[in-house]
């Protein structure tokens, strides 16, 4: 791609578009079940061969593919090419068990480097701009996509990292840049810290935010970009597709994420009848590789819920709404479903309270019981304390359908995000 423009790849026609997926998913079919003998263990228990992929339609036949088959085959075990094609691994710690492995060829490193160009692009990034990258560099695939994706497309990297905050905010104040990379999470953290060494952060010179790695609603969209005074967007991606750049929101429509197609075929599915679903329905995102060499993925299932819609700003690609959570945050109280993003509209639509907040879930005689911890903002008095916990409460109530106990707590009380927030703590007997 020339750095200047946009790549080729945006300005496909729908057509062009399908048949370069149909004749990248054969590929990566084929790649799968002649290099990688879980992927044809599979496809053989499920009658599939790759020759029986003919239209796009036909994936569905294929078998699904879940963190569980990476971590059975740990370290290497889903790798298509000999070792010495490979040329960076990552890994993502996991809360229990084994970390899942990835791998990457030379291509697949200029593909994703090539896709986070795109994706720094649409944000509003451009070739001189200054990027400085917050996301955690390591393993995490964080830091180190954002990286090469900037340096492709021209920009200035600030190779920051997650931590260290008082030092970022010199960093920001001295060098300039115009976008920040970072979880929307450690974004509140900076929040704080700019103000308390006394630098307005509205006066800063960032005009654009990347956020992602977690769930963030549109009301903490609102948080950070009035805050901030910048254009605050959504990325999505995850180590086991590639990384961050799978999907990105453009600045001028902010209306959910445009995935890029022409590298990582979407599937929406019921993810209690495995059935995949229409455009515009909500359910659990699947998605297959189309280009990757060294780790192919087919039917990858995230997790993650969300729907499919038309293309906008991008028409060639089509859009998933912001996510509003995995299925593994779903806290399920006295038979009420409950996403923490749920909660975080409430608190933030809630005068008086700051966006820091936890949920502790506990148990109290037999029941499952939940609390909203959040803490006030600083000018917040004892009574304006009382009627924002009360305001959650009903809230909570009305939108949610479930009763919970809300703290609110003294300002800067509560553990700060250094990256992925942990929302959810659990002290269940
Ligand atoms: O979090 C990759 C990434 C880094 C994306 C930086 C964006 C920015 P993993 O550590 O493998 O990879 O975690 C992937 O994080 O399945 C989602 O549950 C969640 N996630 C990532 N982006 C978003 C987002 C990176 N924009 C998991 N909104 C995914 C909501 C997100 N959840």
């Amino acid at each position: 791609m020339t750095p200047t423009t946009a790549d080729l790849a945006e300005n496909l026609s729908a057509d062009e578009l399908a048949s370069l997926q149909l004749e990248r998913l054969q590929w990566t079919l084929r790649h799968a079940y002649e290099n990688v003998p879980l992927y044809r263990k599979k496809f053989a228990e499920a009658g599939v061969h790759p020759d029986d992929c003919r239209e796009l339609g036909d994936l569905a036949k294929f078998p699904f593919t879940t963190k569980a088959d990476l971590r059975d085959s740990y370290p290497f075990g889903m790798f298509a090419v000999p070792q010495d094609q490979i040329r960076r691994l990552h890994a993502s710690s996991g809360t229990t068990g084994k970390p899942t492995v990835v791998g990457y060829t030379e291509d697949d490193l200029d593909t994703w480097a090539t896709v986070m160009a795109r994706s720094i692009h649409a944000a509003g990034g451009r070739p001189g701009h200054k990027v400085h990258v917050a996301y955690g560099y390591g393993l995490f695939t964080g830091g180190l996509g954002a990286h090469y994706g900037a340096e492709k497309l021209g920009c200035t990297v600030i190779p920051a990292s997650g931590g260290m905050t008082t030092r970022q905010v010199q960093l920001i104040t001295d060098f300039k840049p115009e976008i920040i990379m970072i979880t929307p999470s450690y974004m509140l953290t900076l929040l704080d810290e700019f103000e308390r060494q006394g630098v307005d952060p509205r006066a800063s010179s960032l005009k654009v935010g990347i956020f992602g790695a977690e769930p963030w609603t549109e009301q903490m969209r609102s948080e950070i970009e009035e805050r901030f005074a910048l254009d605050a967007v959504d990325i999505y991606g995850l180590s086991e597709v590639m990384g961050p750049g799978v999907a990105q929101e453009c600045a001028e429509t902010k209306d959910g994420l445009h995935i890029w197609e022409d590298h990582f075929f979407p599937e929406v599915i019921d993810p209690f009848t495995d059935q995949v679903l229409p455009e515009g329905e909500r359910g659990e995102l699947l998605f297959t590789s189309l280009t990757k060499q060294a780790l192919p993925i087919i039917r990858y299932r995230t997790r993650d819920l969300t729907r499919l819609l038309p293309g906008t700003a991008r028409p060639a690609f089509r859009r998933m709404e912001k996510v509003t959570g995995r299925s593994d945050d779903l806290i399920i109280l006295r038979g009420v479903n409950v996403f923490p993003t749920q909660i975080e509209e409430i608190v933030l639509r809630t005068d008086g309270l700051s966006p820091h907040f936890q949920l502790v879930r506990s148990t109290r005689g037999r029941l499952d019981h939940l609390t909203v911890r959040v803490e006030a903002r600083a000018d917040t008095t004892a009574d304006g304390r009382t009627a924002a916990a009360a305001l959650v409460a009903a809230g909570v109530k009305d939108g949610v359908g479930v009763s919970v106990s809300v703290e609110v707590v003294d300002p800067d009380t509560l553990e700060r995000s250094l990256g992925k927030m942990r929302r959810v703590l659990d002290e269940r007997s």
